[in-house]
């Protein structure tokens, strides 16, 4: 054990095993040596490849590889990696393709397309579903009615309520309107449950069907057909860090 080298949590993490967080709660149980010497320590750091670090008695090796994924996520599938209870299909159905385990950053509902980052990176998908980073999320929703500036208003304005708390203004744009529908563009920088199609209702303009283009400041491919995987290239993937202080 040393004072250079980095944090034992952080060496976890990147491992992929668990959050930051997760880490600093197996340290407090006693349940990660270094060099065979129980560490029950918060500040206590390592040398990754040099230093020992097991967790119950396993080895926290060299971390894997790190892996990113652009997904086109399909309407019609759950953002899970089974559906035990109710046997519906998953992203499992293309996710079990890839060579790796790597898991989605955030969902999507069942009936909604299009953009989902995979990863197995654990420190890079916590902060990005941290609602402290104010990750952009841009979603197009075609709607009921004709949503005109009252209702952009309302959107943009902080003011709507949601479960008791407001929502953080959203940047909302028409993208087209006829008499009785029309198609929204929403930015969001949060990621509560169902925010789009609810704040859309709230504004008196239910959803009818949802894609979202762009996260985290990457379009979604459009060479990229539904139900497509592709590595994200290192400017993707250098997108995102920075976007989360990495
Ligand atoms: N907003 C929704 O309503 N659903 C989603 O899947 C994502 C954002």
């Amino acid at each position: 054990m040393t004072q250079d080298g980095v944090r034992i949590q952080k060496i976890i993490a990147d491992a992929g095993i668990t959050s930051r967080r997760g880490a600093e709660r197996l340290i407090l149980e006693g349940r990660v040596s270094v060099n065979g010497i129980a560490v029950t320590n918060l500040g206590a750091r390592a040398v990754p490849g040099t230093d020992a670090v097991e967790v119950d008695g396993a080895a926290v090796g060299a971390p894997e590889a790190l892996r990113h994924y652009m997904f086109h996520k399909p309407a019609g599938y759950l953002t899970a990696l089974s559906d035990v209870k109710l046997g519906r299909a998953t992203i499992m159905h293309f996710l079990k393709r890839l060579p790796e385990r790597v898991y989605p950053v955030g969902r999507l509902d069942r009936d909604v397309s299009g953009i989902l980052i995979l990863t197995n990176d654990g420190e890079l998908a916590r902060r990005l579903m941290h609602p402290s980073y104010l990750v952009p999320k841009i979603y197009r929703a075609a709607v009921e009615g004709s949503p005109g500036e009252r209702a952009l208003n309302l959107l943009r304005s902080g003011r709507l309520m949601m479960d008791g708390k407001p929502c953080a203004p959203a940047e909302a744009r028409i993208i087209a309107r006829g008499e009785d529908r029309g198609s929204v563009e929403l930015t969001l920088t949060e990621g509560r449950h169902r925010q789009v199609k609810r704040m859309l209702s709230a504004a008196g303009h239910p959803v009818t069907v949802l894609k979202r283009r762009s996260y985290a400041g990457i379009p979604l491919d459009p060479d990229l057909p539904p139900g497509g995987i592709r590595p994200l290239t290192a400017l993707e993937i250098r997108t995102l860090r920075r976007k989360v202080g990495l």
